[in-house]
């Protein structure tokens, strides 16, 4: 397993009218490794960002980065940290191209027009290049923030939203580009609003509700521990009560004892083995049925039942 390349302990934010933003996170992120950070809006998610970034000043605990306190060694850490903003901060009246060079500069890096050149090109904005930014549609916007900070080659790069309003075509170019960052050995740290986008780019996820860090893991052991199956069999006849022979399964019959619903496996994975055997539990019973739906629930039904249904986005 790769080192941390950042630790957050105990981070903690009280906004001056005594809102609590982030509440005592612990956080550690590994490099080369894409986390994606869910969560509602006002989770806390742009602020946990903002005070890694030098934006929002902590009210406790400690940031280290790069194996070092951030507080000690922030001019030095902060070159190698990339931001892409949830809110656009550049100069509107600058043009693609200087808005992108400049960045580069900002952070001690020499000048590559070959670079930036592939990075605009990449991020279909190279035909904008000589458009001032204010010309631009917001779409295109977002890629000029995902183009400055692509430009100053960090280690750890901040994505804060990056393809809210960006449309779907766009969107998967922008997942390969992160994808490509990766693969040079880029940290991503990404909020996203688009579950989906957790699901198909992040090695590990967080899910975060009012300052909260509720919890942190894996992709794949989070959909284990918290994924459901259900399946419904559609039965050739309908049952008056259920057959002893699958007391030993979660099922229960629906729809006037035309449908057996089976509902399980979650904390063990074993949703669709057990539905395989409950399959066969029904022929040797002698239930014929005339068709099976699965489903397994996405992260997003994961979210949904962490966070109660009223504190889901839209
Ligand atoms: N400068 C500020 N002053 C006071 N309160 C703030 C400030 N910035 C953010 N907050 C509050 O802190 C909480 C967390 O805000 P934050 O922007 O971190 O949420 P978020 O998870 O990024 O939300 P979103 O998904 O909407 O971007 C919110 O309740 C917000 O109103
Ligand atoms: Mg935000």
């Amino acid at each position: 397993m790769n080192e941390p390349i950042l630790e957050l302990s105990g981070l903690t934010k009280v906004y001056s009218g005594g809102l609590k933003a982030l509440d005592n996170v612990d956080l550690e992120i590994r490099r080369g490794e894409i986390f994606a950070l869910l969560g509602p809006n006002g989770a806390g998610k742009t602020t946990l960002i903002g005070s890694v970034c030098g934006l929002v000043r902590p009210t406790g605990g400690s940031i280290n980065a790069f194996g070092a306190g951030l507080d000690t060694t922030w001019r030095s850490a902060r070159a190698r940290i990339g931001l892409v903003p949830q809110e656009m901060a550049t100069d509107m009246f600058e043009t693609v191209w200087r808005a992108v060079s400049y960045s580069r500069g900002l952070f001690g890096l020499a000048p590559n027009k070959a670079r930036i050149e592939e990075i605009l090109r990449s991020l279909s904005l190279w035909d904008k290049r000589d458009a001032q930014i204010r010309e631009l549609s917001g779409g295109m916007k977002r890629r000029v923030l995902i183009a400055k900070a692509m430009a100053h080659e960090p280690e750890l790069l901040f994505l804060d939203e990056p393809t809210a309003g960006v449309d779907v075509e766009l969107r998967k170019d922008m997942w390969r580009q992160i994808d490509e960052m990766r693969a040079r050995g880029v940290t991503i740290i990404l909020t996203t609003h688009y579950i989906e986008e957790a699901e198909e780019m992040a090695d590990r996820v967080g899910i975060i509700s009012k300052g909260r860090l509720l919890m942190v893991d894996e992709k794949a052991a989070m959909m284990t521990k918290l994924g459901l199956t259900e399946a419904h069999f559609a039965l050739a006849a309908p049952l008056a009560q259920l057959p002893h022979e699958l007391s030993r399964f979660s099922v229960e019959l629906e729809k006037g004892g035309t449908s057996l619903r089976y509902r399980g496996g979650d904390g063990t994975g074993r949703g669709k083995a057990e539905v395989a055997e409950l399959a066969k539990a029904l022929v040797n019973a002698g239930i014929d049925f005339t068709g099976i739906d699965t489903r397994e629930s996405s992260l997003e039904d994961i979210f949904v039942s962490l966070l109660g249904e009223e504190e889901v986005p839209a």
